[in-house]
């Protein structure tokens, strides 16, 4: 395997090198999730350039270049994955311009989901993860979320596009079962789930009563997760080299931390062929899964270094303080 770096440890394993051959040689059906944001790709390849490299996603020089590229990922995704199981591509409509007028987008999602159901995948549907538009507008300078667009000609008004989170299974039966025997434990977000709802946390007696479980639940299924916290991610400001065009934006940890909840048991394997500065990693093993990532681009692999070192001794850190809230309730659900 062509890897200029790996960590490999107990629970995680991280490679510096071109995801397509990592994953060649990762067995057949080993991996229990895959959840990534892919580069975004655009008409003259994709949105910014991570790196020069050939084998870099990004540096295709079009949409369809990059498309084509993105197939052999997800064609080795296939592969490893088990029958049955959850591949989540994180991903967003891309704006073709940023004149101010008229401006339009490529539909990136639709396109995730059209080639993934070529490859034989069932596509389980989306979620939408809500932006404030002015903090679109204030990061992302795009001149059609200016107010003034109302005053001067409202119809180039444009959209603080959502981001998706879109959910593929590989087809075939999944044969180990995710399950949660007393319910969802722990909320990733921005709203507190109600004190009184407390006393039903690891609730042992009927499902059907666990209203601290069902109080997540009922955030987790919605269609828009609109209290993802924006600025829980993972350190990436170090990572930045001085010709880079651009930083890399690290997803975040709410959003990865729901997904690997909702789709896998303790100590599976989840993967992430484009790692960035290792979010997809660290989450898992913050949560008791094993994480596996390749990263091309040396500056954001040395970052994930250091961020995943951080998750094992996060890990050790929580074994000693974790079920504080454990323990029988009496009451049942009205
Ligand atoms: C959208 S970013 C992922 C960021 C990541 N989710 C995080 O939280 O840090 C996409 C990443 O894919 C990497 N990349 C592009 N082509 C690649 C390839 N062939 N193999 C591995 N990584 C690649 C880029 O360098 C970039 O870091």
């Amino acid at each position: 395997m062509a890897v200029k770096d790996q960590v490999v440890t107990d629970e995680y394993a991280i490679y510096n090198g071109d995801c397509i051959e990592v994953m060649n040689d990762l067995p057949d059906e080993s991996i229990h999730l895959s959840v990534y944001s892919p580069p975004f790709g655009s008409t003259n390849g994709a949105l910014y350039a991570y790196s020069s490299d050939d084998r870099d996603l990004s540096n295709n020089d079009n949409y369809a270049d990059f498309m084509s590229h993105y197939e052999f990922v997800v064609k080795e995704i296939r592969r490893v994955m088990m029958p049955g199981r959850i591949t989540a591509v994180h991903c967003m409509d891309v704006p073709r311009s940023n004149s101010g007028k008229g401006d339009s987008y490529i539909d990136f999602p639709g396109d995730i989901i059209r080639l993934h159901e070529k490859l034989g995948f069932e596509f389980r549907g989306r979620r939408a993860i809500w932006k404030e538009p002015l903090a679109v507008r204030l990061r992302t300078m795009q001149k059609n979320l200016a107010h003034k667009t109302i005053t001067e000609d409202a119809v180039s008004t444009g959209v603080a596009a959502a981001d998706y989170v879109l959910m593929f299974a590989k087809k075939g039966t999944n044969p180990v079962p995710v399950t949660n025997e007393h319910g969802l434990l722990e909320y990733a977000g921005e709203r507190q789930v109600p004190q009184d709802l407390w006393k039903y946390r690891n609730y042992e007696g009927k499902q059907t009563e666990n209203r601290f479980s069902h109080w997540i639940w009922r955030n987790y299924a919605s269609s828009v997760w609109d209290d993802v916290r924006m600025n829980r991610v993972l350190p990436f400001q170090d990572s930045k080299e001085e010709d880079d065009e651009k930083h890399v934006h690290p997803l975040q940890l709410d959003v990865i931390d729901r997904i690997v909840q909702l789709y896998t048991n303790e100590g599976e394997n989840v993967l992430t062929p484009f790692m960035g500065v290792g979010s997809e990693v660290y989450s898992p093993v913050m949560l008791g899964r094993r994480g596996i990532g390749a990263e091309l681009k040396e500056s954001y692999y040395r970052q994930a270094v250091k961020n995943c070192e951080m998750a094992a001794k996060g890990m050790k850190d929580m074994s000693e303080t974790i079920d504080m809230f454990g323990g029988p309730i009496e009451e049942s659900m009205d």
